[in-house]
């Protein structure tokens, strides 16, 4: 008798221990890219991708980094690549991470992004002191050159010019303008070529589907091109809100930008859901809200996001990517500012220290309503 009741439970581990070996043969079995997930799901229509950070890159988040490899097809680097990181002085530059950036992208067989060449933020300090045409003209020279040229053949896409606008469509008042004059743009989108003829070159910025900056935008390219700059893609950053932009702003800006030659990108997705009083919109990084730190009114979900929450951003994402789909011929590429909520800049802006969930995994690496919706629209096959 006590005998055969110490049997019962090594039939049971034989069983469920042969069961899981069969699910583990039959997951072995699954080819690579039939399994579900946001870079087979939309395989045909455009890249899905991510901005990885610094411990990402390095390998050191194993939750994130699965999610990576497993969702994603192409890679930003949300800061690694910037100016004031791997060009901090005249003749010293530092591509220690940048290098493993690149690396984890090819040996992930991934799209590689560059950003960004030139940027007024995050620029080297060194930079922000220079006052001589010539001088300024060199350091944006070497810089271009050297940075290109090393990644030839790598990086596949570069941010060439980045936030150049002012809201109202005009140039803004950058260092870059007011040392160079307005042919810096130009002179910034023929260096890259130069250093690497076979790159995707692109202009990014952000509220480019607000009318007053879509048209400078517009004007922008149409001129560049004009002037024989090669300029493959504009990318739209896409930091949104629950309410704003309207699908239809976004819809005219896919079919605007596209008419001149381009393909759109949605190059930084996330939308916040935060309390957005001052109706500030769009991702500019020289605003200080420091007197709204610690209140409550402005952080609400300091435990968790509530359900109807959750459901208008899952329908916002849904609704988004539905737009995306009608237009996919003219969409290159749809990268999120982010893997999980956890990592990104919109817990610190425009204040800090809030709790926002704009993406598409929660804090714990798990896939969200939201992420469901977008799969849903598509299955592997299709
Ligand atoms: O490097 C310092 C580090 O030395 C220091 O210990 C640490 C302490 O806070 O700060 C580090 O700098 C931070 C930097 O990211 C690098 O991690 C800054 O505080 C932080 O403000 C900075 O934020 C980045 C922001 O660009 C700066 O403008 C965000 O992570 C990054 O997501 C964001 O990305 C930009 C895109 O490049 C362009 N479009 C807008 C987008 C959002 O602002």
């Amino acid at each position: 008798m006590i005998k055969s009741f110490k049997t019962i439970p090594f039939f049971c581990v034989l069983f469920f221990g042969i069961t899981n070996c069969s699910k583990n043969i039959y997951r072995k079995n699954i080819q690579p890219d039939k399994i579900v997930s946001l870079k087979n799901n939309f395989k045909n229509n455009f890249y899905v991708g991510a901005a990885i950070n610094e411990n990402q890159i390095l390998e050191k988040e194993i939750g994130s980094n699965s999610i990576i490899k497993k969702e994603f097809n192409t890679i930003s680097p949300e800061n690694s690549l910037k100016w004031m990181f791997i060009h901090p002085k005249p003749n010293t530059f530092n591509f220690n991470v940048a290098d493993k950036y690149v690396d984890f992208g090819i040996k992930n067989k991934m799209h590689i992004v560059g950003h960004t060449l030139v940027w007024h933020a995050q620029l080297a300090d060194f930079m922000n002191k220079v006052t001589e045409r010539s001088v300024m003209m060199n350091h944006m020279q070497n810089h271009i050159k050297k940075v290109v040229t090393r990644y030839k053949g790598k990086i596949n896409t570069w941010d060439v010019v980045n936030e150049a606008l002012n809201e109202d469509g005009t140039l803004r008042e950058s260092i870059f303008l007011k040392i160079l004059g307005n042919t810096y743009i130009e002179d910034a989108f023929k260096l890259a070529e130069k250093a690497d003829p076979n790159a995707n070159l692109a202009y990014n910025d952000y509220n480019l589907c607000k009318p007053k900056k879509r048209k400078g935008a517009i004007r922008l390219v149409r001129q560049l091109k004009q002037n024989g700059a090669k300029v493959n893609e504009v990318g739209i950053q896409a930091h949104w809100q629950l309410n704003s932009p309207s699908i239809k702003n976004i819809e005219e800006s896919i079919i605007a930008f596209s008419k001149l030659g381009v393909k759109v990108m949605f190059t930084e997705l996330d939308i916040s859901v935060l309390p957005n009083p001052w109706e500030l919109v769009g991702a500019e990084v020289n605003q200080n809200f420091e007197k709204f730190e610690g209140d409550e009114k402005m952080n609400p979900y300091t435990t968790s996001l509530p359900e109807t929450v959750k459901n208008k951003l899952a329908k916002r994402y849904q609704d988004i990517f539905k737009l995306f789909l009608k237009h996919e011929d003219k969409i290159s590429r749809v990268t999120f500012w982010g893997v999980t909520d956890k990592d990104s800049w919109l817990n610190d802006w425009p204040i800090k220290g809030r709790r926002n969930y704009p993406l598409l995994f929660d804090r714990k690496n798990q896939p969200k309503k939201a992420y469901h919706s977008i799969l849903d629209l598509k299955s592997v096959s299709k």
